[in-house]
């Protein structure tokens, strides 16, 4: 059955742009299992511009359904990791001034490097998986790794701006999923899905985790305003919320 792993970092987000201590993911996490996510994803970026070292240590201790740790496959990341021990690492790209992670991970370039990351990792009890586009050479790459899951970069298929384009994206994301399986890969996939343009991803066969985040982080801002904002009315007439 196909699983919904939730990144709540955009929770973090707004508690960093005041430095403080709320929101806590912490408690988004346990909000958004309540509301039967099967698994919670965070990014531990180099820049910390969101998720904290203390936030992954805390999930990790709380989190009840499956912690996804995301990060660059850089030593010090895969060094907490191991020390961490999230339930699956998602190893990603990243540039220090990306908004977000900008595509798949380039594994053919250096896949000797990529191989022993996969050893470190799984050696430990930790299943690795490499966030790709649907590019048969990096399936391929992914597959003599050794990891277990491949993450299919659905960002193509979200920001098409043509109809045309987006079936297209489809189809290779399609195609993609079918190489992998048949490479012995298990499939997951994310970035850039929304409400609106999810349900022909998650209709293809295989794929077994969407990793969804600011689309679910934005609209829990939305639908949480208006009782956030009577409360702060009652608060205002002396009610303790706390
Ligand atoms: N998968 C990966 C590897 C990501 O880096 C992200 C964004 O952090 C996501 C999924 C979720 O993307 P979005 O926030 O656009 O739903």
């Amino acid at each position: 059955m196909l699983t919904l792993g939730v990144n709540i970092d955009h929770v973090a987000t707004i508690r960093q742009a005041r430095q403080t201590v709320e929101p806590d993911p912490i408690a988004a996490a346990i909000l958004a299992e309540l509301g039967g996510a099967d698994g919670i994803t965070v990014h531990l970026r180099e820049d910390r511009r969101h998720i904290q070292e203390r936030d992954v240590r805390l999930l990790r201790e709380t989190v009840r359904s499956h912690l996804n740790l995301e990060i660059a496959p850089t030593e010090n990341m895969i060094a907490f990791a191991l020390n961490v021990k999230p339930n699956y690492v998602t190893l990603v790209p990243e540039k220090r001034e990306e908004v977000t992670t900008e595509g798949g991970l380039d594994l053919v370039k250096d896949l000797q490097r990529f191989t022993e990351v996969v050893e470190k990792l799984q050696g430990a009890g930790i299943p690795v998986s490499w966030f790709i586009d649907a590019v048969p050479a990096q399936i391929a790459a992914a597959a003599e790794t050794g990891a277990q899951f491949i993450e299919l970069h659905t960002g193509k298929y979200a920001n098409a701006v043509s109809e045309t384009t987006r079936q297209e994206e489809l189809a290779l994301l399609i195609e993609g999923c079918e190489q992998a399986i048949a490479a012995g890969l298990r499939v997951n996939a994310g970035h850039g899905l929304t409400y609106q343009n999810v349900y022909p991803v998650a209709s293809i066969l295989g794929i077994e985790e969407l990793n969804i985040g600011h689309t679910i982080v934005s609209r829990a801002v939305l639908v949480g305003m208006e009782r956030a904002v009577r409360d702060m009315k009652l608060a205002m007439h002396g009610y303790n919320l706390s």
